[in-house]
This record gives C-alpha cells, sequence and structure tokens, in this order.
C-alpha cells in the first residue's frame, strides 16, 4: 500500500499563466527528507470520477525549512491539459492533496572523496527550467549548514520571467561578496530564446544552459571564466536537472575533460556528475 500524507495547501504564487511556486504542509508536520529528493503530490481528478493520480515534484525547500515543503511546476497544457498540474494551477489555499514521503537518491550531495576525505570540491548545479527546484533546496542548505565549498547555481530558461528563484539567488550571491571565505556562491541564467520580445532586456548569457560548458578556441568555457580556472574533476563535482538533452550537452562538454557520470563510474567507485532527467 502507498504510504502517504493528508497535507494543505497553504500558499501558491502564480509567476506566470503556467508556471506557479506552491507550498504544501502535511498535516501531521514536517517528516525528515535530505536535500535534492522528490516526493509524490496526488490529487482527485473529477473528470475521471476523482480517482487519487499521483505525479512525482521535486522539493524546492530544504530539509531545514520545517515549516512547508515547496515546489515549482510547470502547468503542462499539450497536446492536452495535465491531469495533475491542472488540478494543481486549479487549487487554492486551504485545498486538501496527498503526499507522498520524499525519496530519491539521484541528487544527493556528495560529502565525501574516494579516500574518506572531506568533499570540498566546488559543486556547479544545472536546472533546466523546473529542474531548477532541487537546487533551490542545494543552495539553501548550504548557506544554512555553513558549507564552505564553492557553489555555483546556473540556471536555462526560456524566457526572463520563468528565471522563478532570480530573486533569491541573487541575493545569496550579493551576500557571498560580503562574506567572503564563509559564503562562496555565484548564481548566472541562460536565456535560450533572447530574440523573443520578453526577453528585450535580458544581457546576461545566452543559449541554452548546457553552453556554460561548451570551450572557445582557447580552450576556456563561460563556467571556467566565471569561476577563473578550468573545471577537471578533480577541483569540480556537477549535478544536473533537467531535459535529457540538458544532461547530454553537459555530459558531451565535459567527457573530454575527465568527468564521469554516476552511471559509468570508475573502477574505484568515483564519479563527478548526479543528475535526474525529466525523462
Ligand atoms: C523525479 C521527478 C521530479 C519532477 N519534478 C517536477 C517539478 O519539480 N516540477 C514540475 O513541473 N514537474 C516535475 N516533474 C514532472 C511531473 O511529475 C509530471 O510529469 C508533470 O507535472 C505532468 O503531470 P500531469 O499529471 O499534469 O500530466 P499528465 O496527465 O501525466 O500528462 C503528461 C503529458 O501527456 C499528455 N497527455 C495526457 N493525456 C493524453 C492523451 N489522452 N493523449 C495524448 N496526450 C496526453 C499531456 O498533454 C502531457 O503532455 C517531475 C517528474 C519526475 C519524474
Ligand atoms: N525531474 C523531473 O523529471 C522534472 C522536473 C521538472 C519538470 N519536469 C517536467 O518537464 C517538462 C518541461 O519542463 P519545464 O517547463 O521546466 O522546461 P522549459 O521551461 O520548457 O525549458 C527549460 C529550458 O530547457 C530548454 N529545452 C527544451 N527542450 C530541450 C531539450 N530537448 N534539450 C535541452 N534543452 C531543452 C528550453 O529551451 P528552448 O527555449 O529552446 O525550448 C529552456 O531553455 C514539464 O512537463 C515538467 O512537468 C520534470
Amino acid at each position: 500500500m502507498v504510504q502517504e500524507m493528508e497535507a494543505t495547501v497553504i500558499y501558491t504564487h502564480l509567476l506566470k499563466e503556467d508556471l506557479v511556486i506552491i507550498r504544501i504542509l502535511p498535516d501531521e508536520g514536517m517528516p525528515e527528507y535530505k536535500t535534492g529528493q522528490f516526493l509524490t503530490i496526488g490529487v482527485n481528478v473529477p473528470a475521471e470520477n476523482y480517482k487519487l493520480v499521483r505525479r512525482a515534484y521535486s522539493i524546492a525547500s530544504h530539509p531545514e525549512n520545517r515549516d512547508y515543503f515547496e515546489f515549482v511546476i510547470r502547468w503542462v497544457r499539450n497536446p492536452l491539459p495535465g491531469r495533475v498540474t491542472t488540478m494543481l494551477f486549479y487549487a487554492s489555499v486551504g485545498d486538501k492533496v496527498k503526499l507522498g514521503y520524499p525519496t530519491g537518491n539521484a541528487l544527493q550531495i556528495n560529502e565525501t572523496l574516494p579516500n574518506g576525505e572531506k568533499d570540498m570540491r566546488r559543486i556547479v548545479c544545472v536546472g533546466g527550467g523546473t529542474g531548477l527546484a532541487p537546487f533551490i533546496a542545494f543552495a539553501n542548505h548550504l548557506h544554512d549548514v555553513g558549507d564552505k565549498r564553492e557553489v555555483i547555481v546556473l540556471h536555462g530558461a526560456s524566457y526572463v520571467d520563468e528565471l522563478s528563484y532570480r530573486r533569491l539567488l541573487t541575493d545569496l550571491e550579493d551576500e557571498s561578496k560580503k562574506r567572503e571565505g564563509e559564503w562562496n556562491f555565484k548564481y548566472r541564467a541562460a536565456i535560450s530564446r533572447p530574440k523573443e520580445f520578453f526577453n528585450r532586456s535580458w544581457s546576461g548569457h545566452v543559449g541554452r544552459v548546457e553552453s556554460f560548458f561548451k570551450e572557445d578556441k582557447s580552450g576556456m568555457s563561460p563556467l571556467d571564466e566565471l569561476v577563473g580556472e578550468k573545471c577537471t574533476p578533480e577541483n569540480t563535482y556537477i549535478y544536473i536537472c533537467g531535459y535529457q538533452g540538458t544532461i547530454d550537452g553537459v555530459i558531451e562538454n565535459t567527457t573530454a575533460r575527465g568527468f564521469v557520470t554516476s552511471d559509468n563510474k570508475r573502477e574505484d567507485g568515483s564519479y563527478e556528475i548526479r543528475y535526474e532527467s525529466y525523462g
């Protein structure tokens, strides 16, 4: 039998017509969970005789936040309205949903090197669209526990108004400028449709997010330029959440540097790329 919790929608923030941030609080209180996990949200679908339909969603909030689970959700509308996202886009504060318990190990933060020492390599997070969600959890968790590693969050979106956590991530970067040695954080976004009218104000990186890893003629990538050195498996660990094309693009651009993924481990069990695919 599926183990799940009764829960209540406590906050919704519509970022645009098909992108929403939702906070949900289990009636029994918050269970323990790990940064980067996901859970299922279940809703009764009227068009299907109120059948309970469940879908997986990445948890954007971090385990130190004991007040709610937060999610960033895209309303899937084509070719037909998605069952669960349509219900979530009609949901109001006070509505009830079912929540599965947090699960998933694909995006666990690596803490130790193969020799058992503490892993102090830079953490690079690559989120495509709503695939940014687990990295909001990463950023807030690493900040709250006082982690000293360098953290880079790269977000890819089609439109500027889909940079869902721009303010929070910019604030975290601003804070790092004031707390050198204590908190080391950078955030960059990539806009993939720069010529569209709605993106006319954008002066940052353009292209899909995986292009941050593409080397120029001198052998440096925009990510290398950002951190001030060549990213290698010796100094960097990469986490990706998004379309398979995003994951493949990052792997393609990092393989020649010796990066290895979780499903292609070396003999000693080591690897430096973890990912969760949209499927
Ligand atoms: C680990 C994990 C984490 C995830 N995290 C997130 C997240 O953080 N945010 C997020 O937004 N999503 C996330 N997802 C995706 C999410 O689980 C759902 O797949 C998504 O929200 C769509 O659910 P839905 O019920 O609305 O759509 P569904 O009803 O499942 O529809 C899926 C697709 O099928 C089409 N379809 C439905 N019925 C028909 C039909 N009869 N004929 C033809 N086509 C049809 C729909 O148009 C849609 O394109 C995650 C998925 C996984 C696996
Ligand atoms: N973990 C998961 O499984 C998970 C998590 C979150 C969301 N999802 C699901 O994934 C779907 C789309 O997510 P979204 O709305 O967040 O994405 P999105 O906003 O449509 O796209 C985000 C970025 O990915 C690019 N992109 C689109 N197709 C791509 C491809 N095939 N390869 C590489 N990059 C691509 C887009 O570029 P262009 O501008 O060029 O299109 C854009 O820059 C939704 O149905 C959502 O429910 C799954």
